[in-house]
């Protein structure tokens, strides 16, 4: 079975056509990421009005590529069209959305609404030998700009949050120390890249990410599965002051010591909690998904924690942590049961977690 993705959640305007689940016969991603960094985040009116201008061209370049690959002959061979639905910013999501519902409906093929999250998880899957049944029952990390969610998949396709960020997600985290330390964005690669010489050391005594008492109960959760990132940014902020003294424009010094730092807090606490989550379950295996997890400390300390647990450790390829829409086409195989029956009944849902449909 040929489907056909789109993905427009954030600043990402994608499309892919993939076959069976998991041999993706075209990728396109067009990144906003240029359009974004004079304001040091995304905005998402900025990124709606992108995703409009690139919408067309990505989805003919997606099958395009997939034709001179020999994976399908045109159009009329995608079997089906899938879409990020939730979560994600409702302007950019609005745009995937029409263009998803008005190629179904002009084909008369179903579509397929994908959650965004559950979509990062099925990433190691892409252009893998293993298949997603095989590797289940495991334990989901997500960790990307939106979401640090830890998940329970006992078989694949049901998913159930047992811990999460409850304020900043790691993403967020990195994409705010560098705005602050006036590194550009995003953040992830620049704290990684800075990092690099100083990586597995904690030079300054970052708070590691831990919840304040009774904040994981407020949300029904287990504390020792949850994070809590926003302190962690105050405290750079703090040591940031210190260092500078009378003078706010003064210049940081020892930029990578403070880098590195920082990104074992990060690293540390997900390292942590994931280690907790794999000792309250008997898992086969950690899959791992969304753009954090191009993080090199991440990656190393992950395989460790995953060794220790004797589970196997799935990482997506490089180019499938970030957004994309491989992941959506290659979800939907295994979701058709959410098929719209009418293509115009799915909606957008811009705060959806994983497990919700
Ligand atoms: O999955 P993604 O592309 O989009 C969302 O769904 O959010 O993730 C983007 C996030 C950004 O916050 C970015 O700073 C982070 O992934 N990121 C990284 C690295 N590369 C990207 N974080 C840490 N280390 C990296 N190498
Ligand atoms: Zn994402």
């Amino acid at each position: 079975m040929t489907i056909l993705g789109i993905e427009s959640s954030c600043d990402e305007t994608a499309c892919a056509i993939v076959k069976d689940g998991v041999e993706v016969l075209s990728n396109v991603v067009y990144t906003q990421i240029k359009l974004h960094q004079p304001w040091g985040g995304v905005v998402p009116e900025i990124a709606s009005r992108a995703h409009v201008e690139k919408i067309s061209g990505v989805i003919y370049a997606a099958v395009d590529e997939a034709v001179a690959a020999g994976g399908i002959s045109g159009l009329t061979d995608v079997d089906a069209v899938a879409v990020t639905y939730g979560p994600g910013l409702a302007p950019a999501l609005l745009v995937g959305l029409n263009a998803a519902k008005g190629l179904a409906m002009s084909l008369g093929i179903p579509l397929i609404g994908v959650n965004h999250i559950e979509a990062h998880l099925h990433t190691p899957f892409l252009e893998s030998n293993m298949s997603p049944e095989d590797a289940m029952p495991a334990l989901g990390l997500a960790v990307s700009g939106g979401h640090t969610s830890w998940i329970d998949m006992p078989e694949y396709g049901t998913y159930s949050i047992i811990g999460q960020t409850l304020d900043d997600a790691a993403g967020e985290a990195f994409d705010k120390a560098t705005k602050l330390l006036g590194l550009g964005y995003p953040g992830g690669p620049v704290i990684d890249k800075m990092a690099k010489e100083y990586a597995g050391n904690d030079f300054i005594a970052f708070p590691k990410g831990r919840p304040r008492p009774g904040t994981a109960a407020l949300a029904g959760l287990d504390a020792d599965l949850c994070t809590s990132f926003s302190g962690l940014k105050t405290a750079l902020l703090n040591y940031v002051r210190g260092l500078r003294g009378d003078n706010p424009d003064a210049p940081i010094p020892d930029i990578p010591r403070i880098c590195a730092s920082y990104q074992k807090a990060i690293v540390d606490s997900i390292a942590d909690r994931t280690a907790t989550a794999l000792k309250r379950r008997r898992y086969s295996s950690l899959s791992v998904g969304g753009g954090v997890s191009l993080n090199g400390a991440l990656r190393e300390a992950l395989g460790k924690v995953a060794d220790k647990a004797g589970v196997k450790l799935l990482m997506a390829k490089p180019k499938y942590c970030g957004d994309n829409a491989a992941m959506i086409a290659g979800l939907a195989y295994y979701r058709q049961n959410l098929a719209g029956v009418e293509a115009e009944r799915v909606d957008v849902h811009p705060s959806l977690e994983a497990g919700e449909h």
